[in-house]
């Protein structure tokens, strides 16, 4: 599946500057809370995509009694093949329902003797055939027991038949069910999803099996390793077309019932998981072309964004994307066919069914006009996320969800390559820093974290596989086999890839069959050496959370590593069999000259070549291709300080980021001096990429949220004023006066941070230019002046600096917006306003309450606040939080941390920005 993100990328901090007062934001709280309750009256909150919520402990179930109880299928019984038919209805029945129907005929063969038959099946009505829920008969000389009876478990979705007599090992049957079903608009399996085109209303029937969906659309065995062949027919309405997974091999009209109905037939699928079965029927049309002279690859989407040629962009990169992995993986593309839809109503960011990847329209829909280069770096990203699944995940699947980390992460370590090759000039490579590494070391720098790979008998149950849709899995499972590709080299790593693919194609694997073929890969590869195997020196990143920082003293040449805790107050009571010590492959240089790689493989170790005196100077994990951070004596902070001072390019991009954020964090541990971090900002007055500055943004955005409403902010305020003047005067500069668009990819992303720290600093002229396009949109509703890539920093700072008139205009484009990146812009850039009653308008919206509880407490650093947050919590104990109720404990929580640390740096920090900003 893909990530989810709730906040555009590059939204810059300009947006993240509310200026409430405590009493007034509790009280925007309590409103929208009681909204939100108000509207999710019983009803849980669906945060199924919340990719950061952190997997319940661990408790030891009582082991069940009976087959049927437990959450796992038995081993006795092996799909192989299956017909199935369904036939949604897209208009509802008498009773207000949306319905759909079916049948369906599995055979499997019985490998261990048995008189049952295990089946999942949940929320399905099935037929009786007399008085039973299913029908079974013998295939071949086989002959098939009688049925003793039928019955379903609702707790573990099954349905049961106990049979009179036992099935014969070696001999197949076939399971006949007929089944009705619901075509709800709950994203969950076969479902309803409702859009309105030109004031009528669309019904789209859709599908989402993952991770345990399938079960709810017809009867199945269902589960990852459970895979075979899928003979599809799907019946319809006229005018509308049928798609899913195998290219259609026929249509024919019908009437059935007294109804004009037509058929749609599919070929066969390939041996596949039913988490990636799809199956559409909608009204929408496609754009297509074709590869290697047969492969066809279709756009669907709505026909108003097909003929607005929105599909254009999407259709252009994918054959870059498929010939990429092709390449890559040295394995064709398994299918005969390439479908992707857009769906206006979706849940995942995307989800990579085999053959028919379903997205967000804003996932694959690129507007020329409308859409920014966000909008397009994001479609890009994530086709290329969805293409790597086709081959790894869906031809080679991970026998158990206890493995997705390997699935996810994979996908998301080579989309960048996939994106990378569509976009070469992009240099999008580096941006993994930013959206994976950076971020993911936030959450694996607590002691609450939890490792990447868990034992398959702790994850049964449909929520905890929901579980493991999180950061850790996607980011950190990107991050470490990104290093494992760097420390074995890309075409090492790609050969035993592409030997596990080969090896393992239309079959499951466990996440160390990987390592096998890579250890294979190394041993033919002449002069290649590890000092571990694959498999020992994976162990210590998957199997133990956290990460280490590595500290190096130039002065001795001493190397040691140490777990890195964020909060050194923090307790680590998960236990580790490596004692967090990792085998730390180090990439490093010295004096600008690339070194061998050192790998520390004990606590602490000396490497005599790092250590350096007089002018020289070491600089550690370069171009971050290794999971850690690293620290330095003093004197070599000194003197790399000094280089980026005198000639920041000399170390690459994403090492001058890697500086600053490393340094924050180190001094948010308290290992280093709060003034040493602040200090790796001061060459930002030279820096014009922007990987650097929006690292530095991104960690000065605390010390924003802490100190704007103290005397601190004043002195801050000036400092990053005169650090954000030359950006803003280059941009002013290469973009002849605001009236061009930067020619660099990144440059594009970086002006949207020069433009939302210079007005929120108060840089001259910057609050004026945003007033005078702002106005003149206002004045020409129909013709808005504000580039796209521009927007989300301009609506904001507009409605930051102005009053309700811009709000109120804001949320008038906000209800008419047809293009749903431009509804997600307006609608973030309405949190800006520094008028806390029109917060009041959020219950309008489909904010999550724990996204607020998040957004609007993440300042909060003073007693008085924590007073009331917790005065808050109490007076609606009675009525309970739900799912946010784990985000007002951690509300609570950082509060009472940014306290501490106000008070322990409010006075360096002053002094600092005091002496700085003259
Ligand atoms: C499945 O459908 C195919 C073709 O329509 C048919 O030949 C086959 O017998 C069916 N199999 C079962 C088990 O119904
Ligand atoms: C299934 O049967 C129950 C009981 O008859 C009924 O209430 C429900 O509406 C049915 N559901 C569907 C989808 O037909
Ligand atoms: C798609 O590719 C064609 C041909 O190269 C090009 O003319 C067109 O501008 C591209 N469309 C988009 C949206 O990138
Ligand atoms: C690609 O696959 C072919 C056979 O499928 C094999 O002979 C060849 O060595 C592979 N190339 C690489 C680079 O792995
Ligand atoms: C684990 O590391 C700690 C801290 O360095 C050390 O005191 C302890 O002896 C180590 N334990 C094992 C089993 O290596
Ligand atoms: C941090 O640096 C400041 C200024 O250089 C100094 O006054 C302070 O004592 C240092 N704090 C620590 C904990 O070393
Ligand atoms: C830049 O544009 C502004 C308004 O659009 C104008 O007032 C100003 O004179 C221009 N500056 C230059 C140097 O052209
Ligand atoms: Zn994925």
């Amino acid at each position: 599946m893909g990530r989810v993100y709730y906040v555009s990328k590059n939204v810059g901090l300009g947006m993240l500057v509310l200026a409430t007062i405590a009493l007034a934001t509790i009280i925007a709280l309590s409103i929208a809370y009681d909204k939100e309750r108000a509207k999710n009256r019983g009803k849980p909150e669906n945060e199924a995509t919340d990719s950061t919520s952190m997997p319940t402990p661990l408790t030891t179930p009582s082991t069940p009694k009976e087959p049927w109880d437990h959450y796992r299928l038995p081993d006795s019984l092996v799909p192989v093949s299956y017909n199935v038919t369904l036939w949604p209805r897209l208009r509802p029945n008498a009773d207000g329902m949306y319905l759909f129907t079916g049948y369906s005929a599995v055979i499997f063969s019985c490998v261990k003797e048995t008189d049952l038959i295990i089946i999942h099946s949940n929320k399905l009505n099935l037929t009786n055939f007399y008085g039973h829920h299913a029908k079974l008969s013998g295939l071949g000389d086989a002959t098939a027991p009688t049925i003793q009876k039928t019955w379903l478990v609702v707790k573990t979705h099954y349905l049961v038949l106990q049979l009179r007599s036992a099935l014969a090992v070696g001999a197949s049957y076939v399971l006949h069910t007929e089944f009705q079903g619901e075509l709800a608009d709950d994203l969950e399996g076969f479902y309803r999803s409702e859009y309105t085109e030109d004031g009528v209303k669309k019904v789209v029937a859709t599908s989402q099996m993952q991770a345990t969906y399938a079960r709810k659309t017809f009867p199945c065995f269902d589960e990852p390793a459970m895979k075979a062949v899928f003979t599809v027919t799907i019946i319809h309405d006229q005018g509308t077309v049928a798609l899913s997974n195998g290219r259609e091999i026929g249509t024919a009209d019908s009437v059935i019932d007294g109804m004009p109905l037509r058929v749609t037939t599919f070929e066969p699928t390939e041996r596949m998981s039913t988490y990636l079965l799809a199956f559409i029927v909608s009204d929408f049309v496609n754009i297509q072309s074709t590869q290697n002279s047969n492969l066809l690859i279709r756009i669907w989407a709505r026909r108003k964004a097909i003929e607005d040629r929105q599909g254009d962009y999407a259709l252009n990169v994918t054959g870059p994307i498929l010939q990429f992995y092709e390449h890559y993986y040295n394995a064709t593309y398994p299918l005969s066919k390439s479908d992707q839809i857009a769906l206006p109503d979706f849940n995942a960011g995307a989800m990579e069914n085999w053959g028919l990847v379903t997205y967000r329209e804003t996932a694959l829909l690129y507007d020329p006009i409308m859409s920014s280069t966000g909008n397009k770096e994001r479609i890009t990203t994530v086709i290329a996320h969805e293409l790597a699944h086709m081959w790894f995940g869906n031809l080679v699947t991970l026998q158990w969800w206890n493995d997705l980390w390997l699935n996810e992460g994979f996908a998301s370590y080579v989309e960048y390559l996939g994106a990378d090759y569509a976009e070469p000039t992009w240099n999008i490579k580096d941006q993994i820093i930013l959206y994976d590494v950076h971020k993911v070391f936030a959450v694996d720098a607590l002691a609450s974290s939890h490792p990447l790979s868990r034992r398959e008998e702790e994850v049964n149950t449909p929520a905890q596989i929901s579980e493991m849709f999180n950061t850790i899995s996607y980011s950190k499972g990107a991050a470490v086999l990104r290093m494992l590709s760097e420390f074995l080299t890309e075409p090492v790593f790609a050969k035993g890839l592409s030997s596990y693919l080969n090896t393992f194609a239309f079959g499951n694997t466990v996440y160390t069959d990987l390592w096998d073929h890579l250890q294979q890969a190394v041993k033919n590869t002449p002069g290649m050496h590890i000092p571990h195997t694959v498999h020992n020196i994976m162990n210590r990143w998957t199997l133990q959370m956290g990460f280490p920082v590595v500290t190096i003293d130039t002065r001795t040449g001493s190397i040691t590593q140490k777990h890195f805790l964020l909060d050194p107050d923090s307790v680590v009571d998960r236990p580790s069999q490596f004692n967090y010590t990792w085998f730390v492959p180090i990439k490093w240089m010295k004096t600008g000259v690339e070194q061998q790689q050192h790998w520390l493989l004990q606590k602490t170790d000396a490497h005599i070549q790092m250590r350096v005196s007089g002018e020289d100077w070491v600089l550690a994990n370069t171009n971050v291709s290794g999971y850690f951070r690293v620290n330095y004596d003093l004197d070599n902070w000194d003197r790399l300080l000094s280089l980026l001072n005198t000639n920041h390019q000399a170390l690459s991009i994403i090492n001058r980021a890697q500086i600053i954020d490393d340094a924050f964090n180190l001094a948010r541990a308290k290992i280093i001096n709060t003034t040493l971090a602040l200090r790796t900002s001061k060459y930002l007055a030279k820096e014009r990429d922007y990987i650097p500055w929006e690292s530095a943004l991104r960690n000065l955005d605390y010390y924003i949220l802490m100190f704007d409403r103290t005397e601190v902010y004043g002195a801050l305020q000036l400092y990053l004023k005169k650090q954000i003047q030359p950006l803003f005067e280059y941009f002013k500069t290469i973009t002849a006066n605001w009236t061009k668009v930067p020619t660099g990819h990144t440059d594009r992303y970086n002006q949207i941070n020069a433009i939302g720290i210079a007005c929120s600093m108060g840089v001259d002229g910057c609050r004026e230019l945003i007033k005078s396009w702002y106005r003149q949109w206002m004045e020409s509703p129909h013709h808005n002046p504000i580039h796209p890539n521009l927007k989300t920093t301009v609506y904001c700072s507009a409605i930051a600096f102005g009053g309700v008139e811009e709000w109120d205009f804001a949320w008038r484009m906000f209800k008419n917006a047809t293009l749903a990146s431009e509804a997600v812009r307006l609608r973030s850039a309405m949190a800006c306003t520094k008028v806390p009653w029109l917060l009041n308008s959020y219950g309008r919206g489909s904010f999550s309450f724990s996204n607020l509880v998040n957004g609007i407490t993440k300042r909060f650093s003073t007693d008085f606040e924590l007073q009331e947050l917790k005065k808050f919590k109490e007076d609606n104990l009675h009525v309970g939080f739900g799912s946010a109720t784990l985000a007002l404990e951690q509300a609570i929580e950082k509060t009472t941390a940014n306290i501490k640390w106000v008070t322990e740096n409010k006075a360096h920090v002053l002094k600092w920005f005091t002496e700085e900003s003259t």
